[in-house]
């Protein structure tokens, strides 16, 4: 009590700690869902560590083994300790390390030609195969021939074992002011592979009826991949429309043709509360809000009249950041689940969950 003088202007103080808690904590969760940040990663099964005690390569660092690059595609390996604060691994794409390797990653799309496209020789006890897949249930074939083989999975899915997103939101504490690109159009969509039996072309034709929509792509006005973001910011509005609809299937539409390029986002996808797992609510609208798309079209006309209610689409970002996964971030989001879980495991009908 000599600290504050009197009991009683302790308890006032104590109390007014309190209500100031409470009142910064309920300005900062006005939205009511809070979306996962890219470092709450969901909790491992807990299983024990049965790998752990294996005779030989107990300390020294974890190889892993590319099967092959992701697409073709090439970029500079590990530097997982710079990413994510923890220690790295070896990575490689030599197939004669194989039998030394910690873990075998197979990117789905590469290696589902057939089963002769994955690994040939003994597995190792130790050793674990990742399968590794970002793209969505209609994307990925013969998914089939992944059963049975795998130990762990890596994909945009959050009940994969190791969960990998395309990208994910980081919270600041201290607020930071947006500035939302000059508007002069409307609506914009971007489309590349226009199926007229899909969903998303479906609704576009109704929509269209009641309001007027830019579209670009293959066969429609062209726009480099370049120019996207200069030319998308300047349209209030972007139909971040997936071209399937499945479980925590969120892309790119989203996050970079939509948030990057600071418009607001029209979405075709899983159900709202599925895209309020990643992002705020208040930070893009769902089709299924409107009961037609006539509907939809009257609001994106009002909010094109009233300033004040567009802009409340942007004041989430005041205290977020958008983190972007590369490729080398997801093969380091599996060097340090590997290193962190050591378990043994089958995948066992990878392609019932895949597409569930
Ligand atoms: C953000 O904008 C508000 C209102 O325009 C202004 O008062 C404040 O100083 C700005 N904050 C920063 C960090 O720029
Ligand atoms: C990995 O899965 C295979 C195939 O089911 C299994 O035989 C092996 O024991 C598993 N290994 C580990 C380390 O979990």
């Amino acid at each position: 009590t000599q600290t504050f003088g009197h009991p009683l202007c302790t308890f006032l103080i104590i109390n007014l700690i309190a209500i100031f808690c409470f009142l910064s904590y309920t300005k900062y969760s006005s939205s009511s869902v809070s979306p996962l940040s890219c470092s709450s990663h969901p909790e491992p099964s807990s299983q024990p560590s049965l790998l752990e005690n294996r005779i030989s390569k107990s300390t020294e660092e974890l190889l892993i083994l590319l099967w092959t690059w992701p697409f073709g595609e090439q970029f500079p390996l590990g530097g997982c300790d710079k990413l994510f604060n923890t220690p790295d691994c070896s990575f490689t794409l030599d197939r004669s390390k194989y039998s030394m390797a910690d873990a075998v990653i197979v990117h789905h799309r590469d290696n589902c030609g057939s089963r002769q496209s994955l690994p040939q020789q003994p597995r190792p006890f130790y050793q674990r195969w990742v399968w590794f897949n970002l793209e969505s249930p209609n994307n990925s074939p013969n998914l089939d021939f992944m059963n049975n083989l795998f130990n762990l999975t890596v994909s945009y899915r959050v009940d994969s074992d190791i969960f990998s997103p395309y990208a994910c939101l980081k919270f600041r504490k201290e607020q930071k002011n947006y500035t939302i690109p000059k508007k002069s159009k409307l609506v914009a969509w971007a489309v590349s592979n226009w199926n007229p039996n899909s969903v998303r072309v479906k609704y576009y034709q109704e929509l269209k009826k009641y309001i007027n929509i830019d579209v670009y792509g293959r066969q429609h006005a062209k726009l480099s991949s370049s120019d996207t973001s200069s030319v998308i910011s300047q349209y209030k509005f972007y139909l971040a429309f997936e071209n399937s609809l499945h479980t925590d299937y969120i892309t790119e539409k989203l996050w970079r043709n939509s948030f990057t390029s600071g418009t607001v986002p029209v979405v075709i996808g899983p159900p709202r509360e599925n895209y309020e797992k990643f992002v705020p609510s208040d930070s893009f609208i769902h089709i299924n809000d409107f009961k037609s798309s006539e509907e939809l079209a009257k609001h994106l006309k009002f909010l094109d009249q009233n300033e004040e209610e567009y802009m409340k689409y942007f004041a989430w970002r005041k205290y977020t950041e958008i983190q972007f996964s590369g490729w080398e971030t997801h093969y380091c989001r599996a060097c340090q689940f590997l290193r962190e879980n050591k378990f043994y495991r089958t995948v066992k009908n990878l392609r019932n969950w895949y597409i569930s």
